[in-house]
């Protein structure tokens, strides 16, 4: 019998978070169990930061549907199984506080642990359930790339954003005669700038899973110009990288060990500059940056929160744990996190989110690569 459950949310933020935990907290309730709120991710875990959540008048889950970030806050530098500890000193040291954690959620009488966050998140809920916490986890990410599910929540407002800002350069780039860069978030996937050029309706997307090459993206500005078209809006992934090239970094963030230090940026400007050299058109570069993840989650993203939510509730309530929630052939399932990892096995070694983990990928058979050819989006290959 589940009495008392407790939801955390890690990583970066995204639209939707608060629905899933609304959903979590109003099947909860419906069975007499008690939620808690894991306050600032993993590291309310060691803090022993919990807050009561309910949908009562005055509960915290009340209300919340609609509301971007986390209620009960997030954290991208918390992978308690290699975790930072700045001395009163200043130096710096790192301790496996994960049995500290595990003695908290003992102590504190939690029945289950849900688990709201990308790669890295259910890495960790990986290793937790490997020493034999009950952990469920949820999809979470704008950048849609966790193994084992066809959507993340918040990948679709994500990319509703980027459409929108598509739609406007558009109509700013066709007045002035310009090369309008959007330069979108992702990480090491295309996804956000794949499915948001189809929505935007761009004329070129550059995406990680496909090197390009600058000449043949120049050309397709050219061939637009020869039919009177002088402008093109082009669509760059923040992973993005030239044939043969490397990535562009902004800078090294410091999140502990075992996390994704890499601050991806800069690509769009880059691209900008090139292609303006080599067509003449001006080119300009926006990069949409954090109102990728703020604010109103989509209709899609409601639904698709709540559907993750009420799924993972089901199955703490069927005593089915270690387990990541997904969305399999378009419908809710589930499937052992131990999966997810993929060969990323080694417990706490390597948290997630880097070139070494487990992430989906586009690959060149998916519909989005052929309807984008198909109507002549330029991949840059
Ligand atoms: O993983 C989500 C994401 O928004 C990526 O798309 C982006 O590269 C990264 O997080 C930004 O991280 P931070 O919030 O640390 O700047």
């Amino acid at each position: 019998m589940l009495k008392k459950v407790g939801i955390l949310a890690n990583g970066g933020d995204v639209s939707g978070f608060n629905a899933v935990i609304r959903a979590i907290v109003k099947t909860a309730e419906n069975h007499g169990i008690e939620c808690y709120g894991i306050v600032d991710g993993y590291n309310g875990l060691l803090k022993k930061n919990f807050e009561i959540l309910t949908t009562a008048a005055n509960g915290e889950a009340n209300g919340i549907l609609p509301k971007g970030g986390s209620i009960i806050g997030s954290s991208t530098n918390a992978n308690l199984f290699n975790y930072k500890i700045v001395n009163e000193d200043g130096s710096v040291q790192y301790r496996d506080m994960s049995d500290q954690a595990i003695q908290n959620i003992k102590d504190f009488g939690f029945d289950c642990i849900f688990t709201l966050g990308g790669d890295g998140t259910q890495k960790s809920a990986r290793d937790f359930a490997t020493k034999g916490v009950n952990i469920i986890g949820v999809p979470k990410t704008i950048d849609n790339d966790v193994a084992c599910t066809e959507i993340t929540f918040g990948y679709n407002t994500a990319v509703s954003v980027a459409m929108e800002a598509l739609d406007r350069l558009h109509t700013t780039g066709a007045t002035h005669h310009r090369i309008m860069v959007l330069e979108v978030m992702g990480r090491y996937a295309g996804w956000i700038a794949l499915e948001s050029a189809i929505a935007g309706g761009a004329d070129i997307a550059l995406i990680p899973e496909i090197p390009y090459d600058i000449k043949l993206v120049a050309e397709k500005i050219e061939s637009r110009k020869r039919i009177g078209k002088n402008f093109s809006v082009v669509v760059v992934a923040e992973g993005a990288m030239p044939k043969g090239g490397t990535l562009t970094v902004m800078n090294q963030r410091d999140n502990g060990n075992g996390v994704d230090n890499t601050k991806l940026g800069g690509i769009g400007q880059v691209v900008a500059q090139q292609l303006q050299e080599m067509t003449g058109l001006e080119a300009r570069n926006t990069t949409l940056g954090y109102m990728q993840r703020g604010g109103t989650p989509t209709a899609f993203d409601r639904v698709l929160s709540t559907k993750y939510g009420t799924k993972a509730m089901e199955l703490a309530l069927e005593g089915k744990f270690g387990v990541l929630t997904i969305i399999k052939n378009g419908k809710l399932d589930c499937i052992s996190l131990e999966d997810v990892v993929g060969n990323n096995k080694q417990i706490g070694a390597v948290s997630g989110n880097t070139q070494e983990s487990n992430l989906r990928k586009i690959t060149m058979d998916d519909d989005l690569i052929k309807t984008a050819r198909n109507i002549g989006i330029n991949l840059g290959d």
